[in-house]
């Protein structure tokens, strides 16, 4: 607890989508070289430095993903989500992160608004509160800082409001 009776760590759930577990041998050209361990990794070395804590999650399934969104509240403040494909296709996941109302940062690391016509509609984005796109591994870390921001910045408003 700081001075404004408020904790310092938040606790952010990392959810991946289908077929990241491919990455390091996954068109290295578009996503980069890194394994999902190997971003994950960063991930938790940045959450450190900020004072936060993250959980990582990836699967093929979206009601494996739903369920994790489901019962996220429990444990987290926010999500980071890289929902892959299902990005362009779920209406399921988009309904899942209102339906918890947790702040969600959405992810990619290719920037899908130079690629296909069918990868520039985001069924996510109007649901969360903001989105990084085209950074590579980066985009996880800057959408961590700026989740975590949020969450302060949250947190300090509603300290100041009690
Ligand atoms: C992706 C972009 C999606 O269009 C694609 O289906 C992915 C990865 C990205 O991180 O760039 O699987 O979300």
């Amino acid at each position: 607890m700081n001075v404004l009776n408020q904790p310092s760590d938040f606790s952010v759930l990392v959810l991946h989508g289908p077929n990241l577990n491919l990455l390091g041998k996954r068109e290295p050209g578009i996503y980069g070289s890194l394994t999902l361990l190997e971003i994950n990794q960063q991930i938790e070395a940045a959450a450190q430095a900020l004072q936060a804590r993250v959980h990582a999650v990836q699967s093929n399934h979206e009601g494996v993903l739903v369920d994790a969104i489901h019962d996220a509240p429990e444990q987290y403040q926010g999500i980071i989500i890289n929902a892959g494909a299902y990005t362009h296709t779920s209406v399921a996941l988009r309904d899942a992160i209102s339906g918890v109302n947790l702040p969600t940062v959405e992810v990619h690391l290719s920037n899908i608004y130079r690629r296909e016509d069918f990868r520039h509609h985001s069924f996510i984005a109007p649901v969360a509160i903001g989105q990084i796109s085209g950074f590579g591994a980066q985009s996880y870390i800057l959408g961590l800082q700026a989740l975590v921001n949020h969450l302060k910045q949250s947190s300090s408003a509603n300290a100041l409001t009690r």
